[in-house]
């Protein structure tokens, strides 16, 4: 099939290649002119495992392309997948729509015959009335569908995800496109995938809930981990226990910081801001929401109270910044805002992450990169695993604890308390 894909942001990027690798042929659109001669060598603006050589093994088989130009890329495309960012709007918590809304103009003008409009970007329930709307004001009804078809991709395992998706949801009432699009994921579908389809506005909102409920899961074991650290209880036995029932589920229970990314604190916020617009109250999502916000106060409590309330001078390595492992993507992890407040408070910092050097830490005192974990560790008096990158899983902390007094924080549990208790290192974990 032909496709086009708007925005090459994650979203458009990874689900373009992955189509493209099963055997359709697909346009990757975007504006950013240098971003798109960048993709057009291979060169991939996101750290994504497995990424880089997908787009180079399809760019050389020719069922890849990457364009600026959006005319002549509808044109050659029978569908067309609007991927765009839908960020928090500034001064309110809901989805900001304006580059969603520019796109459905823009190919509203250049459309001659019929063509079926996705959006894979996360759009409120509603958006795909709206987007109708706007199309139709320069274009016949008959030229276009506009349907719903959400991403569950993770960062860091979008490839697999996408390859392998647990569910399939498409939300539209024609049958044209029903059929088109079937066909398009029937090879997905063959391996095993769940298929749903269902009414375009059931499928915009089966997104949002989604990731409201995977975030509520992570806080209340996070608030669980809180009472298991005052009754000398593990939380990882507290996990394995409640997952392990079907009803429950044992995916997305682990206990650690703030939970973070482009997406959970995103989409929490826009969800309730729909439930306002149409005066409901999601007062579950509400607390969650507030009670990830406090995460970061009470792991920088934590902090303080294991260097006995003396943070000036003290040297503290970060062992991971980004928001969880395998990927490079800084937004809204938990880093941001536990290395401020300590440099606030005079610590000396330095962190370490397998993505590199991250800009945004250089306008704070006292805060360098490391360009090794030893060159960290050999720095340091407490060590904070923030992120659970294989690379910190095995780390053989004996040999530094010979020449100096070590204090480890795990903010993902990587290691057992005993062990590492054993080597003379004192160990702290999250809910354990
Ligand atoms: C999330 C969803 O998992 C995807 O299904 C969805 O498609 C995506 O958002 C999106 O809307 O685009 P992502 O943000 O890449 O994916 O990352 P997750 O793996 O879900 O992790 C989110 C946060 O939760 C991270 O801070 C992670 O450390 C934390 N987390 C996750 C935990 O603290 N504990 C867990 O058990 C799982």
């Amino acid at each position: 099939m032909k496709l086009c894909m708007i925005g090459t942001g994650y979203v458009g990027l990874v689900s373009g290649v992955c189509f493209s690798d099963m055997g359709n042929n697909v346009i990757c659109v975007d504006k950013d002119e240098r971003k798109i001669n960048n993709l057009k060598k291979g060169i991939v603006p996101i750290y994504e495992p497995g990424l880089d050589e997908l787009v180079k093994k399809n760019l050389k088989n020719k069922r890849l392309s990457f364009s600026s130009d959006l005319n002549k890329s509808i044109k050659k495309s029978d569908i067309i997948f609007i991927c765009v960012g839908t960020p928090t709007k500034k001064n309110s918590s809901a989805a900001d729509l304006t580059y969603v809304f520019n796109v459905a103009k823009s190919i509203s003008r250049k459309i001659k015959k019929f063509k079926i409009i996705i959006t894979k970007s996360t759009v409120p329930v509603t958006t795909g009335d709206e987007i109708e709307k706007i199309i139709s004001k320069n274009l016949s009804k008959k030229l276009f569908e506009v349907v719903s078809n959400p991403e569950f991709l993770r960062e860091g395992e979008a490839i697999r995800d996408f390859m392998y998706p647990d569910r399939i949801v498409v939300g539209t009432k024609s049958n044209k496109a029903r059929n088109k699009i079937k066909n398009l994921y029937s090879p997905l579908i063959s391996k095993g995938s769940k298929y749903i389809e269902t009414s375009r506005r059931s499928a915009e909102l089966i997104k949002y809930a989604a990731n409201a409920f995977l975030a509520t899961k992570i806080t209340f074991i996070n608030e669980i981990s809180n009472l298991c650290e005052k009754i000398d209880v593990d939380v990882e036995d507290v996990s394995i226990g409640i997952g392990s029932d079907k009803r429950v589920g044992e995916r997305f229970l682990r206990a650690g910081p703030a939970y973070g990314g482009s997406c959970f604190p995103k989409d929490t916020k826009a969800i309730v801001s729909t439930s306002d617009k149409f005066k409901t109250n999601l007062s579950v999502i509400k607390s969650v929401i507030k009670s990830n916000e406090n995460r970061n106060s009470l792991l920088l409590s934590k902090i303080y109270s294991i260097l006995k309330n003396k943070i000036k001078n003290k040297k503290i390595t970060f062992l991971g910044v980004t928001f969880k492992a395998n990927t490079d993507d800084m937004r809204d992890s938990s880093s941001l805002k536990l290395i401020p407040a300590l440099s606030n408070k005079g610590a000396i910092i330095n962190y370490y992450d397998p993505t590199g050097y991250k800009r945004i830490f250089s306008k704070y005192k006292n805060v360098t990169y490391s360009s090794s974990i030893n060159e960290a560790i050999n720095k340091s008096d407490l060590i904070i695993i923030h992120t659970e990158w294989n690379d910190f899983k095995s780390i053989d902390f004996k040999k530094y604890s010979k020449s100096k007094k070590l204090i480890i924080y795990d903010l993902r549990n990587l290691y057992s308390r005993s062990k590492i208790n054993n080597m003379g290192i004192k160990y702290y974990g999250i809910g354990r």
